[in-house]
């Protein structure tokens, strides 16, 4: 028997990831940008079992069904065809999300399994190593091993499609980022079929990339020169670019929702009265907002008349992936 266990915490993209070049070993259209967060994380053990007849994975003490099981499986699958291996594992995932946040934790998750599997394994990755596997479970996984600022290097093969730290010297401890959260029951497209649907017929995704390459090149001048206006102003103009080659899909859609749009709005009234403040979207309705932690609570006071104090999150710069000592 092999046992391992890991907890990773969840990263928001600042420069998005949007698009596969590459649909089965994950390799994205774009680089990408992004800062792990405090407040959302999930823990992950594996045990791989001579005793068992089939994978099993447990997500918040709830037994999943085939459909959820079979993802985690292929990516074991994964695992086990490079070490052949030929035992079944057991999976108990853990997701620490702030109760209803309906926040998908897909990078925490995968990436966190991915480091449980090195851990039990005892396969030494490194962490360029770490971030290609999470990456074949969930792209954005893949930043979710380093703390702070990550950068995705798109490359273009298994080898060299990997995140990595960006130095920062500690500004990303100057910021915080807000979570809104909107729940109007919009129905999901996933990240997965969103992006694919998008590069498959958009007519507004070359426009994405010929200016995704210089908003990285931005974002990461800002970082180094603690830039906070320059940062914000490229991630929500990086993000708006995203969601709107989504529009120009066949058939078209959007994450957006009114509470969506009222959030955008009130972040932009919240500028012009002299807050800086950004926001950024994924693959859903809830909105993020970048701030600099000196003015959270300024931010939090300007959307109180709109929102409850449920809806707000607030999140601050997390650390990189961890083992955690199981008691064998
Ligand atoms: O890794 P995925 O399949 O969950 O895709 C993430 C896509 C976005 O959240 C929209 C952007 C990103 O870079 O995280």
């Amino acid at each position: 028997m092999y046992t391992g266990k890991a907890r990773a915490y969840t990263n928001i993209a600042l420069i998005k990831y949007w698009g596969k070049k590459d649909e089965h070993l994950i390799i994205p259209m774009n680089s990408s940008l992004s800062l792990t967060l405090d407040a959302f994380y999930t823990e992950t053990s594996v045990q791989f079992d001579e005793n068992l007849t089939e994978d099993l994975f447990v997500l918040d003490g709830q037994k999943q069904d085939t459909k959820q099981t079979t993802k985690i499986s292929k990516f074991l699958d994964l695992v086990r065809k490079e070490q052949n291996l030929a035992l079944f594992a057991k999976v108990d995932s853990q997701n620490y999300v702030p109760t209803a946040a309906g926040l998908a934790s897909s990078a925490s998750g995968l990436a966190a399994l991915a480091g449980a599997c090195n851990e039990a394994l005892d396969l030494q990755l490194t962490e360029i190593e770490l971030s290609r596997l999470a990456r074949r479970g969930s792209g954005s996984a893949c930043r979710s091993i380093f703390g702070g600022f990550a950068e995705w290097q798109k490359g273009d093969s298994d080898q060299t499609s990997f995140a990595q730290g960006i130095p920062s010297d500690h500004w990303e401890d100057e910021l915080a980022m807000l979570f809104v959260l909107v729940d109007d029951g919009v129905k999901d497209v996933s990240s997965r079929d969103g992006m694919k649907r998008t590069v498959e017929s958009s007519s507004f995704y070359s426009g994405w990339l010929e200016t995704v390459e210089a908003d990285l090149a931005t974002a990461k001048q800002a970082i180094a020169e603690k830039d906070f206006n320059k940062l914000g102003e490229v991630t929500e103009a990086n993000g708006l670019r995203m969601h709107g080659t989504t529009l120009a899909a066949v058939p078209p859609f959007t994450y957006w929702s009114p509470e969506s749009l009222k959030v955008m709005q009130l972040v932009r009234s919240a500028r012009q009265q002299g807050l800086p403040c950004y926001f950024t979207m994924d693959a859903g309705p809830n909105v993020k907002i970048l701030v600099e932690k000196k003015n959270l609570s300024t931010l939090k006071n300007h959307l109180a008349t709109h929102f409850s104090k449920k809806q707000l999150i607030e999140a601050y710069a997390g650390p990189k992936i961890a083992l955690i000592p199981l008691e064998r």
